[in-house]
């Protein structure tokens, strides 16, 4: 499974990458404006941090403006990944950037009829969102077991499940083990998955007894 960080922060996508675990990274037009910097930078400067893919979201929603902002994002690097919305427009950017070579990641995701329609544009991610469905008592992970088992069944489609709107372990989890291929989620949920009060404790003992044997491995 690929992790994403969903993150507009440098430094927290910094010692993301550190960790040697990060893959790829998402924005959203939310995130762009929580940090406050320039979109356009800012995209560039993590393009540069992280070697795999980058989602940057265009702003407008008409077919035209869509489709000229799409163009400028990904010549910013070769690792950007358009983000579009799951709409009419969205679906038809998509398959204009795809054809040419781009990556496009389809966002807003909420049905698995949405999904089939990100596949079949060429989409080369849909991100359903699982908290925001959670959120209004609708199972989330139901979308993801879903879109796995279609996509499953059509050899032809090459979109890759990157799961999104993720809120804490078990939907990391639960998506892992449904064969999902990607998951995006602030840092702080990553974080969650290191820990164990069992591995604390144990780590404890360990290093209280091997100061009992005076040795030195160095
Ligand atoms: O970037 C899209 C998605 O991950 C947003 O998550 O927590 O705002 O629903 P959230």
């Amino acid at each position: 499974m690929k992790f994403f960080v969903d993150t507009a922060e440098i430094r927290d996508i910094r010692e993301m990458a550190d960790t040697g675990l990060l893959d790829g990274v998402t924005t959203n037009p939310s995130l762009i404006a929580k940090s406050g910097q320039n979109f356009l930078k800012l995209i560039a400067e993590i393009c540069e941090i992280v070697p795999g893919p980058v989602s940057a979201e265009v702003a407008s929603t008409d077919f035209e403006t869509m489709l000229a902002e799409g163009k400028k994002l990904a010549k910013i690097a070769d690792n950007v990944a358009v983000k579009v919305p799951l709409t009419p427009a969205g679906l038809k950017v998509c398959k204009h950037l795809s054809d040419n070579g781009t990556m496009v990641n389809v966002t807003l995701c909420f049905s698995p009829g949405q999904a089939i329609l990100a596949a079949k544009a060429g989409a080369a991610f849909i991100s359903p969102f699982v908290g925001r469905l959670d959120d209004i008592s609708t199972d989330g992970m139901q979308l993801i077991a879903d879109i796995v088992n279609i996509y499953n069944n059509y050899p032809n489609f090459h979109t890759e499940v990157l799961v999104a709107s993720v809120r804490h372990p078990m939907h990391i989890i639960e998506a892992a083990k449904m064969g999902a291929h990607i998951m995006t989620c602030p840092p702080s949920v990553i974080k969650q998955l290191y820990s164990h009060p069992l591995t604390d404790k144990g780590l404890a003992a360990f290093v209280e007894d091997w100061k009992k044997t005076g040795q030195s491995i160095l």
